[in-house]
C-alpha cells in the first residue's frame, strides 16, 4: 500500500495528537480533558466526528491505522512525511485539509499549547527549584537587546518596513563577524592540519607545512582530531613560553606553567573555581573593574563569590587607582575574605591601557594585601595610543625583584580571538600561572582532566597566534602586511570614534587607546530616565532598545558592565569596516540629538 507524504502527515498528525494529547495521559490511560476540546475542534471535526467523544474516538483509530500503514510507506515519502510532521508542514504548500500548511501547523503547536498542566506530573527542573547561582547570572554583551536585534531582523528578512535596512551588530567584539579578513598564514596551517592531504599540494608555502607538521606530529594518531592531554599539546606549550619569553625582553617562561584553554574564558572560570571557597564572612571576595567585562560578574554569580567593586576613574581616562583598590578591600573585609583581584588590561569595556608605574603599584598592592593577581591580558596586541605601551603583568613582576616574583601568585590570560587575528570561534586560549603551590598545580589538572581537553584545532590557532611567520620566511612579508592593515585600521577607527562622539552635545568618549571599544559617557535627559521607569527598564537600557528600534544599530547599555550611580554610557565595537563605522556613527549622533530634543 502507498500513500503521499501529506497524506501521511496527516494521519501521523492526527495520531500524534491523539497520543499526545486527550486519547492518553503519562500512564496510558485513555484520558479527556476539557481544555482539548476546543483545541481538537477544527481538525477533527473537518473529518466529520461530531462531538468531541467521537473526535477523539477517531483520531486513535487513525493513529492505529497510520502506524500499519507506515510500514508500507516508501522511504522517501516516508520521510518527507515525518520532515512535514516535524515542521509542523510546509508553509506555502497546499495542506491536507484544504488550507494551508502553515495554519495547520499553527493550530498543531496551539494544541500542545493549551495543554493543561495537570496532565504531566510536576517537573524536576524549575525555576523554583533550579540552581540558584546559574540563575543569578547576567551576560550583558549577549542579553536582552541583542535578542531585539534578533527579532528586528527576522522582521526585515519578512518584509517587514523599518527605517533602515539592516541591523548592525556592534555590540560584540566578533571581528570577523564584522568582517575582519583572517589572516591569510593561520588559516593555511589550520587547512593543513585538517586535512593532511594537503601538505603535498604546491598552493600551501612551506612555512605553514612546517608548522603543520610540526602541530601534527605531536597530536595522537598524527590527527587534530584526536584529544590531547588535558594541559595541552606539549610543543604548543613549548611555543607560548617562547612566545611569553620573547615579549618580555628574555623573562623566562617554563611550559610546565602553562595550560591552554578553550578561549580565555575557560581559564578564568577555571582559576576562579579553584580560588573560590569559605562561607559567610569568610567566603572568598573577587575584587573587579567597575565598569567590567561581564565574565567576570557572571562567574562569580556562579561561584557564588562575593563580587567586591572598584571603580576606574572615569575622569582620568578609566585609570586604575590604587587609592581605591584600598577603598575596596578596606571595606569587602566587613563581609568577606577579598582573595582574588583581577585586572583587566587594555580594558574591556574602557580601552585603557595602564601604564607600568600603575601596574607596579598594582602588584605591590596585591603582595601587601596577599591577593592572587588575575592578569586579564586578551587584548596585549590592541595597544593604539602612540603614547601606550603594553605591559605584561608578568614582566613587571620579575622587574621589581624576587620579594615579589617568588611570592606574588598570578595567572595571566591571553586568547586568539582579539588582537589582529580575530579567531573567536575556535576557542583557543592559554593561561600561564606564576608561583602556584605544587599541589594546587596537581588539583588544576584533574580538574581539567574532567573536561578531557579544550579543541585542539583552537590549540592549534593558539601556536600561530604565538608562533608567526619571522623575517626570512617564505609568508613574512603577507603575514607582516595583513597584520599591519588590521592593527592600522583599528588604530584609524579608534581616534575616528573618539573624535566624533565628541564633537555630539551630551556625549563624552575618553580616548580609546586599546582593545576594541568605545565606552561613551550619555547625558539621558530626566524625562527619559522617567520613561525609561515606566517601561521598567534602565535608562540606558531604554536608550540602547530606541538606538535599536530607530536605526538597527546594536550596541550594550553600561549598565551591563557596572557605571557609577546616575551615570549612563554604552559600549560599541570599532570592528566595522571604516566607511561602514562612519555612518554608524552618523546615526548614533543623529539619533541622539533627537534622543535629548524629544526629552528635553
Ligand atoms: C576582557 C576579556 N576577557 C576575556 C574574553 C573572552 O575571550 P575568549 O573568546 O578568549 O574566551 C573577552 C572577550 O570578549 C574579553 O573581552
Amino acid at each position: 500500500m502507498r500513500a503521499s507524504g501529506a497524506a501521511f502527515a496527516k494521519l501521523l498528525w492526527l495520531c500524534s495528537s491523539a497520543v499526545e494529547g486527550p486519547g492518553r495521559r503519562g500512564d496510558g490511560h485513555p484520558a479527556p480533558e476539557p481544555g482539548w476540546h476546543r483545541s481538537l475542534k477544527g481538525p477533527l471535526a473537518g473529518l466529520g466526528g461530531g462531538g468531541t467523544g467521537a473526535a477523539l474516538g477517531c483520531a486513535r483509530r487513525v493513529c492505529s491505522f497510520s502506524f500499519s500503514v507506515k510500514v508500507s510507506l516508501g522511504g522517501r515519502a516516508m520521510q518527507r512525511a515525518a520532515a512535514l510532521v516535524r515542521r509542523g508542514c510546509c508553509p506555502r504548500t497546499p495542506g491536507p485539509w484544504g488550507r494551508s500548511q502553515s495554519s495547520a501547523a499553527a493550530e498543531a503547536s496551539a494544541v500542545l499549547k493549551v495543554r493543561p498542566e495537570r496532565s504531566r506530573r510536576e517537573r524536576i527542573l524549575t525555576l523554583e527549584s533550579m540552581n540558584p547561582q546559574v540563575k543569578a547570572v547576567e551576560y550583558a554583551v549577549r542579553g536582552p537587546i541583542v535578542l531585539k536585534a534578533g527579532e528586528i531582523e527576522l522582521e526585515l528578512q519578512r518584509g517587514i518596513k523599518k527605517p533602515f535596512t539592516e541591523v548592525i551588530r556592534a555590540n560584540i567584539g566578533d571581528a570577523q563577524a564584522m568582517g575582519q579578513q583572517p589572516i591569510t598564514f593561520l588559516r593555511q596551517v589550520m587547512a593543513l592540519c585538517t586535512y593532511p592531504n594537503l601538505l603535498d599540494s604546491p598552493s600551501f608555502p612551506e612555512d605553514a607545512k612546517k608548522r603543520a607538521r610540526r602541530i601534527l606530529q605531536a597530536c595522537g594518531g598524527n590527527s587534530l582530531g584526536s584529544y590531547s592531554a588535558s594541559q595541552g599539546v606539549n610543543c604548543i606549550r613549548e611555543d607560548v613560553a617562547a612566545y611569553i619569553t620573547r615579549r618580555d625582553g628574555g623573562v623566562p617562561a617554563d611550559p610546565d606553567n602553562i595550560y591552554l584553554t578553550t578561549g580565555a574564558s575557560d581559564g578564568i572560570s577555571t582559576i576562579l573555581k579553584i580560588l573560590v571557597s569559605g562561607g559567610g564572612k569568610s567566603r572568598t571576595g573577587v575584587m573587579i573593574p567597575i565598569p567590567q567585562y561581564p565574565l567576570y560578574s557572571a562567574v562569580i554569580s556562579e561561584l557564588d563569590a562575593i563580587q567586591v567593586n572598584y571603580y576606574l576613574d572615569e575622569d582620568n581616562c578609566w585609570a586604575l587607582n590604587v587609592n581605591e583598590l584600598r577603598r575596596a578591600v578596606r571595606e569587602a573585609k566587613d563581609h568577606c575574605d577579598p582573595k582574588v583581584l583581577c585586572i583587566i588590561n587594555p580594558g574591556n569595556p574602557t580601552g585603557q591601557v595602564q601604564s607600568r608605574k600603575c601596574i607596579e603599584d598594582v602588584i605591590h598592592f596585591a603582595w601587601e594585601e596577599k591577593l592572587f593577581l588575575l592578569a586579564d591580558e586578551v587584548y596585549q596586541d590592541n595597544v593604539y595610543s602612540p603614547d601606550c605601551r603594553f605591559h605584561s603583568f608578568k614582566k613587571v613582576l620579575y622587574e621589581m625583584g624576587p620579594e615579589y616574583s617568588s611570592n606574588v601568585e598570578l595567572a595571566s590570560f591571553h586568547s586568539t580571538s582579539k588582537g589582529y587575528m580575530g579567531e573567536c570561534g575556535y576557542r583557543g586560549g592559554y593561561m600561564e600561572v606564576i608561583n602556584l603551590h605544587p599541589e594546587i598545580k596537581g588539583q588544576l589538572v584533574k580538574l581539567l582532566s574532567v573536561r578531557l581537553c579544550p579543541p585542539v584545532s583552537g590549540q592549534a590557532a593558539m601556536d600561530i597566534v604565538v608562533n608567526p611567520p619571522v623575517p626570512g620566511e617564505e609568508s613574512f612579508e603577507q603575514f607582516h602586511r595583513e597584520k599591519e592593515s588590521v592593527l592600522g585600521n583599528l588604530a584609524k577607527k579608534a581616534k575616528l570614534t573618539e573624535d566624533l562622539f565628541n564633537q555630539v552635545p551630551g556625549i563624552h568618549c575618553n580616548p580609546l587607546q586599546g582593545a576594541m571599544y568605545a565606552f561613551p559617557r550619555i547625558f539621558i535627559p530626566s524625562k527619559a530616565v522617567e520613561a525609561a521607569q515606566a517601561h521598567k527598564m534602565a535608562p540606558d537600557m531604554f536608550y540602547c532598545m530606541k538606538l535599536l528600534e530607530e536605526t538597527g544599530i546594536c550596541v550594550v547599555p553600561g549598565s551591563g558592565f557596572g557605571q557609577r550611580e546616575g551615570t549612563y554610557h554604552f559600549r560599541m565595537t570599532i570592528l566595522p569596516p571604516v566607511e561602514k563605522l562612519k555612518t554608524v556613527l552618523q546615526k548614533v549622533k543623529d539619533f541622539h540629538i533627537k534622543f535629548l530634543e524629544k526629552y528635553a
